[in-house]
């Protein structure tokens, strides 16, 4: 028997499922007699939730509607495998359900903590002699992954962001009094994603005034007083500003208003409340009215709007993690190589997931203006490619229709 098993871990995007299709798809081309879906990731593989992803994938409509659907279609989870040291038996536990189930590769697709899975998976894979094969494949809108030039999930997230915030622009500029309008996105301590609210400067649209990366030290006194001059200068003004800015002593800038209680298995805080915590200063200092919009889940879930490239980019590294398991590889995370700028081009590379697991990758300080207040254009020619060409939802009843998950 050559069964596979697939699971999604970490926060969604809105292609996670296109990696979904090209890890069921190729290993089904390639010969693998039963594609089983881990629900809700490792944590439901221990708990015995796994379903035939062939009763759940039945036709060609059902793939077109997968790669349509956003968020994990097999549910996700935030579990940090415990070190195997003390806690053997749930490595054996992982292991026997794998070789009860006879797996011969196993495809992890999610960020840096999940990549962690893999990682540690695989080692103790290589400890027993175990023949399993382990392979990650990467996704995460934060765009935060050593090695890949950029990370599935990011590209739509992007297109997302850069469209909506120039609707916002266009209605936080529209009365004849001023109006701040400060925009959270999410990207945790890695400022990628509200670099994209920089690409809605255009022809049609004067772009963001101020775009703060958690890269940069947030100065609270420093915000202030610029957004007192663009009161001055312009009346109002458009912000984004990324979920996990932080003050000098280390604070996140939301830690400052919100007891932010939740903390996940991977010790990460949630962030939510800066842009409600900054607006309210604005308000206090200069009278003004303000807004805040906390992007939150629409901007990794927006699958009505997602980038054809993104799309496309999220099957082939499915594709490709199968291919380099049926051929002998192990331990490895299939990363996006840009070979070419113009016309865009980028291939698939396997590589080692020592490098990439639990590696947080930041905005490169040489992309960011000196007062970090704004992007350089060689940021914006970075990220421009990944959010190229549409997939249209398919339609029904007026609404996208998406794949659900079916109790086995
Ligand atoms: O890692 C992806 C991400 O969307 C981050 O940008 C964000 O901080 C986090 O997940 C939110 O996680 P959760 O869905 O667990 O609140």
């Amino acid at each position: 028997m050559k069964n596979v098993i697939v699971g999604q871990s970490g926060g969604p995007t809105a292609v996670i499922n296109s990696s979904l299709l090209g890890v069921f798809k190729t290993a089904r081309d390639r010969g693998a007699d039963i594609v089983y879906g881990m629900v809700h990731g490792i944590k439901g593989l221990l708990d015995g939730k796994i379903v035939d992803l062939s009763k759940q994938i039945k036709n060609d409509l059902d793939m077109d509607l997968l790669k349509r659907t956003p968020s994990s279609f097999l549910g996700s989870c935030r579990y940090k495998l415990p070190d195997v040291e003390g806690y053997e038996e749930e490595y054996e536990r992982i292991f026997k359900i794998l070789n009860d189930l006879e797996i011969y590769a196993f495809f992890y697709i999610g960020g840096n903590d999940s990549m962690d899975t893999i990682q540690k998976l695989s080692d103790y894979g290589k400890s027993v002699n175990s023949p399993i094969r382990f392979m990650g494949v990467p996704k995460t809108i934060d765009n935060d992954l050593a090695v890949t030039d950029h990370t599935p999930g990011y590209g739509s997230a992007a297109k997302y962001i850069a469209s909506t915030t120039k609707e916002i622009i266009r209605d936080g500029l529209v009365y004849d009094y001023p109006v701040v309008s400060v925009m959270e996105v999410m990207g945790r301590n890695a400022g990628w994603l509200t670099a994209a609210a920089a690409l809605a400067k255009s022809e049609d649209c004067e772009g963001v005034d101020l775009i703060c990366l958690p890269e940069r030290v947030f100065d609270l006194d420093k915000f202030l007083a610029r957004v007192g001059e663009l009161c001055r200068a312009k009346g109002s003004a458009v912000i984004a500003v990324s979920e996990g800015v932080k003050i000098a002593d280390g604070r996140y800038v939301c830690e400052l208003a919100d007891h932010v209680d939740y903390v996940d298995a991977f010790g990460h805080k949630q962030l939510t409340g800066t842009a409600r915590f900054l607006a309210a200063k604005v308000a206090e200092k200069y009278g003004v009215k303000t807004r805040a919009i906390e992007l939150s889940s629409l901007q990794r879930c927006a699958s009505h709007i997602t980038s054809r490239i993104d799309v496309t980019e999220a099957f082939n590294a499915g594709g490709a993690a199968v291919k380099a398991a049926f051929e002998g590889m192990s331990g490895q995370v299939i990363t996006l190589k840009r070979i070419s700028d113009d016309p865009y081009m980028c291939v698939t590379e396997p590589t080692d997931v020592r490098f990439i697991a639990n590696v947080e990758k930041k905005v490169p300080d040489e992309w960011i203006d000196e007062d970090g207040m704004g992007v350089k254009e060689a940021l914006v020619h970075y990220i421009r490619p990944l959010i190229q060409a549409e997939i249209a939802p398919l339609w029904v009843d007026g609404l996208p229709r998406h794949l659900i998950l079916h109790e086995e």
